[in-house]
């Protein structure tokens, strides 16, 4: 077995899990939330096998090769040669594992409304294989109520033979949300402490002796309704306060107040207060989504989540802010925006990361577009803009990074600083850019002046 990185033009094709592999704990979908989970359980001394419906990911742990930045290759590659670790698209492979881990994705559909689909499709794959005393847990992000009225009917009926079961007696079901932050170096899946919530008392015990066999804390809750919300609840607490925050930026900025001022020195404040950040708006597969899992299972209960709402309206607001800014640059220089040369810098929707989903960035460089910008990007962590998971790649030349030389930089009419990633040499970028536009607070050490503008 080898670390190196498997090539288009040298597939290696699925094989069959070794008869000597007897999986510990089964995790469902290997993506941000379950591969670095199938290193928290493999650290822990379990054996792990990953189920995915995509074939490349067996085929990737095989090779030792990972595909989430936060792992390195030599993590899953130590796991699969100590025997830890494989991944298969076979549920059969969950027969023999004590725990079922649910992580796939929980997106919204076209009218923002929760699409379980994949959440039911693995549920309905995991059914026929469950074994009597075997525990599942769900842990994608989700509306309160779901591993109730969702996953506990198609597990109790979908048994191979067709005889029912019942959750709490013949197998154990429970929530637990996940947390990981990606690319975030202190708190991680080990030590950022569980909830756990279960269908009964001992769904309960059973998922938090599983979690505390990986994480170093386990918080548990009377039910799984608790815990879904819980999630919802750290979600939207971000999304408003962001909201909050973006708001105050947008006053200031009429109002003639570095708003960074103002919030650096409300965070001298040793209590009560919170720091969060302005910025160009939300991004990520979870923070602007959430929310409205939540919005939607209210309406059930005739009732309207007022901050969810007015939150998801001033941040959605911020890409349009962000180009009125732009335009406002390039008038105090004589120039407008249509065929002006507007260099972005960073899609991804945040720091030192390749993930771009809902990033505002992309709708930036749609509005800039739409207003006959003639724009760009550079980003050392996405080459290119693709479609899928709900992007909409811009037109080109936008949808491919550009090199970020002094020629691109001098030909730019202004430059935008939309991801503030380490790896970029700032210094430079102020120094050869006509004018530059920051969102990030990137300099935050030069004062703003006709060529360094900010939100
Ligand atoms: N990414 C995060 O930072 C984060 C943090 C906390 C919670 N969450 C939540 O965790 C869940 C998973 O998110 P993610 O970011 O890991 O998703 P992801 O897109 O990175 O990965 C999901 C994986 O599931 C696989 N998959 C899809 N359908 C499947 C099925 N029916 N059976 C088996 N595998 C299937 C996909 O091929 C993919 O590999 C979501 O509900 C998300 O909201 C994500």
């Amino acid at each position: 077995m080898s670390g190196t990185a498997t090539t288009a033009s040298q597939p290696v094709p699925e094989e069959a899990l070794p008869e000597t592999f007897h999986p510990d704990v089964a995790i469902v979908g290997l993506g941000y939330v379950g591969l670095p989970l199938a290193m928290t359980f493999a650290d822990g001394g379990a054996t792990v096998v990953g189920i995915d419906v995509d074939p490349s990911k067996p085929v990737l742990v095989r090779n030792g090769t990972s595909w989430i930045e936060d792992v390195p290759s030599e993590h899953v590659a130590g796991h699969v040669d100590a025997g830890r670790f494989l991944a298969t698209t076979d549920f059969a492979a969950i027969r023999e594992a004590d725990a079922v881990i649910i992580a796939v994705p929980t997106p919204l559909n076209r009218n923002r409304e929760p699409d379980l689909a994949l959440v039911e499709s693995a549920t309905r794959s995991i059914a026929p294989h469950l074994q009597p005393g075997q525990l599942v847990v769900l842990e994608s992000t989700t509306w309160p109520g779901t591993t109730r009225e969702i996953l506990q009917p198609i597990l109790e009926q979908g048994a191979a033979d067709g005889t029912p079961r019942v959750a709490g007696v013949d197998f154990h079901l429970a929530y637990s949300p996940e947390r990981v932050d990606p690319g975030n170096a202190t708190w991680n899946t080990k030590n950022t402490p569980k909830v756990v919530g279960g269908i009964t008392e001992a769904c309960t015990e059973k998922a938090a002796e599983l979690y505390a066999r990986a994480v170093d804390t386990v918080h548990t809750v009377s039910a799984p309704e608790a815990a879904e919300l819980e999630k919802l609840f750290e979600n939207i607490f971000r999304n408003v306060n962001i909201a909050l925050v973006n708001e105050l930026a947008m006053l200031c900025d009429r109002m003639g107040i570095d708003v960074w001022e103002v919030i650096d020195a409300a965070a001298t404040k040793p209590f009560g207060f919170m720091k969060f950040t302005p910025g160009p708006g939300l991004g990520g597969h979870c923070i602007p989504i959430d929310p409205f899992y939540l919005s939607w299972k209210a309406r059930e209960y005739d009732f309207s989540t007022e901050f969810i709402e007015l939150a998801g309206k001033i941040n959605s607001n911020m890409p349009y802010h962000c180009v009125r800014k732009v335009r406002d640059a390039l008038d105090a220089h004589g120039k407008v925006l249509r065929g002006a040369r507007v260099l972005v810098l960073g899609v991804a929707y945040k720091k030192d990361i390749v993930d771009y989903r809902e990033s505002s960035a992309i709708k930036i460089l749609e509005l800039l577009q739409k207003r006959g910008a003639d724009v760009v990007y550079h980003d050392p962590f996405v080459p290119e803009i693709e479609a899928g998971h709900g992007v909409e790649p811009p037109a080109a030349p936008a949808n491919r990074s550009v090199d970020l030389d002094d020629a691109e930089l001098a030909r730019a009419d202004v430059v935008m600083v939309v991801t503030d990633h380490t790896g970029i040499d700032w210094a430079n970028v102020l120094d050869k850019a006509a004018v530059v536009v920051d969102f990030r607070n990137v300099y935050r050490d030069t004062p703003r002046s006709e060529r360094l503008w900010k939100l």
